[in-house]
């Protein structure tokens, strides 16, 4: 598969990189509030080379070490709110003999290894870097914003931009930040909720307000999104 070959190729150039980062990271690390039982902040601030985790030299090979990822399936997780971040990465995991809240084997492969120490350092990580917004085109722009500022009325769709935030910053903790991202990768999760391979939103809001949306409204929306900021 293309992707381990892009990881191998990343592992053998990564440590050099993240030697690179750590010295242009510790400003905005240091920046971000951390989630709760993180090192004190003290330290955290002492020892800026520690803001970068040795494991996210992993994922970087497909969301990229400023966290800014460049292949359109795999989501951006610069400046998420570092508890959305943690949530996912708890729910990838399977509990019990249920399938997992959120359920992807590439991603559920990448975590299984992982400590939940390594989970928190990684949210807090990507969560610091600065995120980056994309274009929206032109042809659907007009009905993307609409749904996004007052949602569709007529087929009881909420305004996205009540939970979301007026320009997809997300609001702490539960509702995440969607500016600036891949548009195949919002439409996938806006199907996943859909057909209930992601249950992971609280009270059920996503499946609910997925299963109201057609292909073409969730395109128009994804578009607005990619632009938004
Ligand atoms: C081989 C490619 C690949 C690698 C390597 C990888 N991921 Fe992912 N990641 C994905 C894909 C694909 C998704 C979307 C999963 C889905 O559709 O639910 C994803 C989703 C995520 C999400 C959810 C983002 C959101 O907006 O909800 C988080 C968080 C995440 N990855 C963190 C990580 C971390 C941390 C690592 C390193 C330990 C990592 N990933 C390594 C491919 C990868
Ligand atoms: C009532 C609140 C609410 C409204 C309104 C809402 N969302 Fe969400 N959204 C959520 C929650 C909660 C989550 C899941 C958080 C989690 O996984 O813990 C979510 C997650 C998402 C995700 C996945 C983000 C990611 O990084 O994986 C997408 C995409 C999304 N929403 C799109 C939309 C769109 C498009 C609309 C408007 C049509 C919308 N949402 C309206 C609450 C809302």
């Amino acid at each position: 598969m293309g992707y381990k070959h892009t990881l191998l190729t990343f592992l053998l150039a990564a440590a050099p990189l993240a030697g690179a980062i750590a010295q242009n990271a510790d400003a905005p690390a240091a920046a971000e509030p951390p989630v709760a039982a993180q090192a004190p902040a003290a330290d955290a601030a002492a020892a800026p080379a520690a803001a970068v985790p040795a494991t996210a030299a992993i994922c970087a090979a497909c969301h990229n070490m400023d966290g800014n990822s460049a292949v359109p399936d795999y989501p951006k997780l610069a400046g998420h709110h570092p508890e959305y971040l943690l949530k996912q990465l708890r729910d990838f995991k399977p509990v019990g003999d249920k399938p997992a809240l959120r359920d992807n084997a590439i991603m559920f492969g990448m975590i299984a290894a992982l400590s939940d120490e390594d989970m928190v350092e990684l949210a807090n990580y990507f969560a610091a870097q600065t995120p980056t917004i994309g274009e929206a085109k032109p042809e659907t722009l007009e009905l993307g914003k609409s749904i996004w500022q007052g949602g569709i009325p007529a087929k009881g769709v909420p305004a996205c931009a009540g939970c979301h935030g007026a320009n997809g910053s997300g609001m702490p903790v539960q509702y995440p930040r969607l500016s600036g991202q891949h548009p195949e990768y919002v439409v996938a999760q806006i199907l996943a909720f859909q057909t209930g391979t992601r249950k992971n939103d609280l009270n059920g809001v996503m499946q609910d307000i997925a299963q109201r949306l057609t292909p073409a409204e969730m395109q128009a929306v994804a578009n607005a999104i990619a632009g938004l900021h």
